[in-house]
């Protein structure tokens, strides 16, 4: 049995998805079970990973634990601590590439470089997933791409290899079965790496729609997001991301073919996925 936590998150979905597809027991931690909308093969407990003892029960009988640190906050070696006293072998973190890339706020690096340090410190099975930026994170603009057809934002050459949820969930099901990926960090990225104004245009070729960047200075962006009642770090954390990325692109890397024995899945592929979101 695998117990994940973060189950209705992006990542979570697909793994719970493909566990159960690779003949799991999964039990998922949702703060909101009744509204969790998971298969119903999966066992879902309410509980809030921050605060460990209310998934204690749900740990009993599970060889392995998926750690989202966005639900666990900074409780990863709390629950880690009661994960091994129930029993549980081996355990697989979600973290960030910022953890060695340097790009981003120093609180980000420092709140995914906790998480896996309390992962090493356990002493049992580690699997640590340092993903790039989600292809997801691009269903910021389906409100404009569906409005208007046109994007309007900063630093349009801002480059990284975004990568498909999917692919981050299917190295974790792996991890989280195989000790072969015991003691393993692994960079995840996608198979390309796109500007934001590339992006765009995969978006409107593969959604059959118009679309076009629309550049704009960084300050107009900062005042945009002011406006819509965001606080003063949103948009210094968002266009700081985003000038460093213009500097010196994200990186590319080949974990996911190494791990899953195919080729990563591409933008285009998760646009495809996820078309509908960027339809009027
Ligand atoms: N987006 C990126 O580009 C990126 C890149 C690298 C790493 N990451 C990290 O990858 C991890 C997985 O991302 P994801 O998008 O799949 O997950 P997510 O949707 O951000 O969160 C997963 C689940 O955690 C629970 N949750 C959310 N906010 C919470 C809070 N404040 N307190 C307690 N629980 C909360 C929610 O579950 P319930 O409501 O069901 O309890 C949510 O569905 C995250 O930790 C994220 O920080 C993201």
């Amino acid at each position: 049995m695998i117990l994940v936590t973060g189950a209705t998150g992006r990542v979570g979905r697909e793994l719970v998805t493909l566990l159960l597809g690779g003949g799991e027991d999964v039990v998922a931690v949702s703060r909101d079970p009744a509204g969790a909308a998971l298969p119903a093969a999966v066992r879902v407990v309410e509980g809030h990973a921050s605060r460990p003892e209310t998934v204690a029960g749900a740990l009993d009988g599970a060889e392995a634990i998926f750690v989202v640190p966005r639900a666990v906050g900074d409780a990863t070696a709390e629950l880690l601590s009661l994960a091994a006293a129930r029993g549980v072998r081996r355990a697989v973190l979600v973290s960030a590439l910022t953890v060695q890339y340097g790009v981003g706020e120093r609180r980000f690096r420092d709140a995914f470089g906790a998480a896996e340090d309390a992962v090493r410190a356990w002493g049992l099975g580690w699997t640590i997933l340092r993903a790039a930026d989600f292809d997801a994170n691009t269903l910021v603009w389906a409100g404009q791409i569906a409005g208007t057809g046109i994007v309007r934002g900063a630093y349009g050459d801002s480059a990284t290899s975004p990568i498909h949820e999917r692919d981050i969930a299917a190295v974790a099901a792996r991890a989280l079965v195989d000790p072969a990926h015991d003691g393993m960090t692994y960079v995840l990225t996608g198979p390309q790496s796109l500007t934001q104004r590339d992006r765009v245009r995969l978006i409107g070729e593969v959604a059959g729609r118009e679309v076009s960047w629309q550049e704009m200075a960084p300050e107009q962006v900062r005042q945009a997001m002011l406006a819509q009642g965001l606080p003063e770090e949103a948009p210094a954390r968002l266009l700081g991301y985003l000038s460093a990325y213009v500097e010196r692109p994200g990186p590319s890397s080949h974990a996911v073919e190494q791990v899953l024995g195919r080729p990563a899945l591409t933008f285009a592929e998760w646009v495809a996925d996820n078309a509908a979101a960027f339809r009027p």
